[in-house]
């Protein structure tokens, strides 16, 4: 299974909310990991704990950054954080009611696909508006 790889391009010229996407990236590829180790039952719950968590910390924390600077997209930015946010606590739900209701590697591919958009995206978008 491929990895999620961070590339300097990837940077929103903030250090420590690189460090924040880094981290993101990190439990994403443990996921990845436990699949191909086929020990992702177990570590989804662990995993997919742990992300909700960073999400809302990492969503909290840009957002104030966004609101201290008035940064003009914080509205728009903030849905796309809330969809996200709630997706995968949603998905934390289902895990805890019912562990075979989530399948590992489409979680896996949801969470490689939307990071690396969102980041090339919205959060591009506030490089240079923030520090
Ligand atoms: Fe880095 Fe908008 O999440």
């Amino acid at each position: 299974m491929a990895q999620v790889v961070w590339t300097d391009d990837l940077s929103v010229g903030v250090e420590r909310l690189d460090e924040h996407h880094k981290r993101l990236f990190d439990l994403v590829n443990q996921l990845g990991q436990a699949i191909q180790a086929q020990d992702a039952k177990t570590t989804t719950g662990q995993v997919l704990g742990e992300l909700v968590r960073y999400v809302y910390y990492h969503f909290g924390e840009e957002e104030r950054l966004m609101h201290d600077a008035g940064y003009g997209g914080l509205n728009d930015h903030r849905k796309h954080h809330r969809a996200m946010a709630d997706h995968v606590r949603q998905m934390e739900i289902n895990y805890d009611r019912a562990p075979d209701t989530v399948a590992a590697a489409e979680l896996y591919d949801f969470l490689a696909d939307w990071l690396v958009n969102h980041i090339r995206s919205e959060d591009q978008m506030y490089r240079g508006y923030i520090s």
